[in-house]
């Protein structure tokens, strides 16, 4: 089911949480709802569940507007950071509690237990737990008991599914393996899906779309790619990416962006004049007649991570990990040009 939010507006008191956005989040997919933290990622999923009310605009889910009805009656799955699940009760029984208090839509009357074990074993297959679930949620792994509360949230078969953060809570390797399962679980089951992350790495591997919030505000709305390379503005540019894009204050004119010590990198635009140029760390390449001086060098294996200075601005770089460099020694670089934007020096819109 799609789901639009038009001027969507929270205020607590004079706190502005989430100002007048506008978002679609579209059929089957799954989009990740990304920023730094306090930016209103939580507050704008927390409207969509019906948890917080809306101080102004709607919410639609399909063609229906739904703003001001109760959480129960969104059919919506929600899956937190803490898995709050029931320690006392089986996954069985976790995972079949949502269909307790509902009726089945094929005889207006309550699941028989039957159908709700069909259901239960159906959606446990789904997150691979079928084999488990006569254990209590103490007996499973951290990864494991997430599954579980996905299992849990997608047993009613919800038209949306809200995840707010669900891998926080594990290491780093396990978030990586779980962050594939989700995408697998909603490719499989299809639901349209809305991921609260403030890791740009986890939303750029797995989502379909991302919406990027900063002060309550949307700063950019696009695929993955798209929000990578081809920013909207510096904070949008300066999120996305590790390690993150340098900049450097610079005058644009006939070819050229040079730094306020005279130094001129080739770059060739229709804008001419003052501007924040931003260069990913990757558009620098080993031989060529920009020298610097390393003052550090980070061997990550696939590749390394220099540091040097251009002007008073420290930049960081990506080698091919074949160069061997050390800390301290000049090297000459190239640049290219298409990994680098220009950004207006006061507002940091795109030039
Ligand atoms: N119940 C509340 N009362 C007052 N202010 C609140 C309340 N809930 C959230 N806020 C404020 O609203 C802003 C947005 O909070 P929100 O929880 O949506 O951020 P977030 O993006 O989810 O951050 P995080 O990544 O830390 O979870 C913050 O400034 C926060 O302090
Ligand atoms: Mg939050």
């Amino acid at each position: 089911m799609e789901v639009r939010v038009n001027n969507l507006t929270k205020r607590f008191g004079k706190t502005t949480a989430v100002d007048q956005i506008n978002i679609t989040f579209q059929d089957g997919k799954l989009t990740g709802l990304l920023g730094p933290s306090g930016c209103g990622k939580s507050t704008t999923l927390y409207m969509i569940a019906g948890l917080e009310s809306a101080t102004e605009g709607q919410i639609i889910f399909g063609d229906q507007d739904v703003t001001t009805w109760m959480p129960e009656k969104r059919n919506i799955g929600l899956v937190f950071q803490n898995y709050a699940l029931y320690p006392h009760m089986t996954l069985r029984e976790n995972i079949a509690f949502p269909l307790s208090n509902m009726k089945d839509p094929e005889t207006g009357k309550k699941y028989t237990r039957q159908k709700r074990n069909e259901m239960v074993e159906e959606i446990a297959k789904l997150v691979q737990i079928e084999n488990m679930l006569d254990r209590k949620p103490g007996q499973l792994s951290g990864g494991q008991q997430q599954r579980v509360a996905i299992a849990r949230a997608l047993v009613k078969k919800p038209d949306v599914l809200l995840l707010d953060e669900p891998l926080s809570n594990l290491d780093a390797r396990l978030r990586m393996e779980m962050r594939t399962e989700i995408r697998r679980i909603q490719q499989e089951s299809k639901v349209t899906t809305i991921f609260v992350t403030h890791d740009q790495e986890e939303a750029m591997s797995i989502t379909d779309e991302i919406v990027l919030m900063k002060h309550g505000v949307v700063q950019q709305i696009a695929d993955p790619h798209e929000m990578y390379l081809n920013p909207s503005n510096d904070f949008v540019a300066s999120f996305m990416g590790n390690p993150p894009i340098s900049y450097v204050d610079v005058q644009v004119k006939d070819g050229f962006a040079v730094l306020d010590n005279g130094m001129k990198l080739p770059y060739h635009t229709d804008y001419c004049g003052a501007a924040k140029m931003g260069i990913r760390p990757e558009a620098w390449a080993v031989g060529g007649d920009i020298g610097v001086k390393l003052t550090d060098v980070e061997m990550r294996g696939q590749d390394q991570v220099v540091s040097f200075a251009l002007g008073k601005n420290r930049i960081r770089a990506i080698l091919n990990a074949e160069e061997y460099v050390r800390s301290g020694q000049e090297i000459g670089l190239r640049l290219l040009e298409k990994r680098c934007y220009l950004f207006h020096p006061e507002t940091g819109v795109r030039l």
